[in-house]
């Protein structure tokens, strides 16, 4: 199956009915320029729905995109930027932890997204752990691989599987689209 419509429906910060209406959500989530907007344009083959920054700290609300009128993929800021105004990253801190943790939403799966090249990081951790605790449904992608260099791919790529050993990880590329339909089966399944 494939994707064949992608509308933008709105920014939220915090609680809001469109959360209740009965429709699956997937959410992406991880750090700060990790490319969790880029992936959601890859995925939809649309250059700009989602929109993106070479600088961190882009999203700054809960973005929520329809898909096929079936799902929802939401696009959540992302944690662990340490330029950003304490006062900001405190918002956007307690956002995230609202929707994943506290909110009561049952959302279908969660993708937790690692930058290939620099691996996971400590706060990387600190959420895959959290989401395992909380029995979340969890997609690892490993994005930015066009950025490793061929003979340091295996090495990395292991690096990440050992870290979350038991779960499948998939090499993307959301500039290349390398991944994007072993991603969208995922979601699809
Ligand atoms: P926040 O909204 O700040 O949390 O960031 P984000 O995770 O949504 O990242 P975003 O999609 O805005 O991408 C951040 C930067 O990384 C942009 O300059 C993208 O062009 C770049 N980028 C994203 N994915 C890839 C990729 O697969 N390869 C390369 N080389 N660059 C990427
Ligand atoms: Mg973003």
């Amino acid at each position: 199956m494939n994707i064949k419509s992608a509308i933008f429906i709105k920014g939220v910060v915090g609680t809001d009915d469109i959360f209740e209406d009965g429709i699956p959500q997937i959410v992406l989530i991880g750090r700060s320029n990790v490319g969790k907007s880029s992936i959601i344009n890859s995925l939809v083959n649309q250059k700009n729905l989602a929109r993106t920054s070479s600088s961190p700290g882009r999203t700054q609300q809960i973005n929520i995109f329809l898909i096929n009128r079936a799902f929802y993929l939401v696009d959540l800021p992302g944690y662990g930027f340490a330029k950003m105004p304490e006062e900001v990253r405190h918002k956007i801190q307690k956002m995230i932890d609202w929707y994943l943790f506290n909110s009561g939403y049952n959302f279908k799966k969660v993708i937790l997204i690692i930058d290939a090249k620099v691996g996971p990081t400590q706060d990387d951790m600190v959420m895959f752990y959290s989401l395992q605790n909380a029995n979340k449904n969890i997609i690892i992608v490993a994005n930015k691989i066009d950025k490793i260099k061929k003979s340091e791919y295996d090495e990395k790529l292991q690096k990440i599987k050992n870290a979350f050993n038991i779960y499948k990880i998939i090499p993307y590329s959301a500039e290349k689209k390398t991944g994007a339909r072993e991603l969208i089966a995922e979601l699809l399944k």
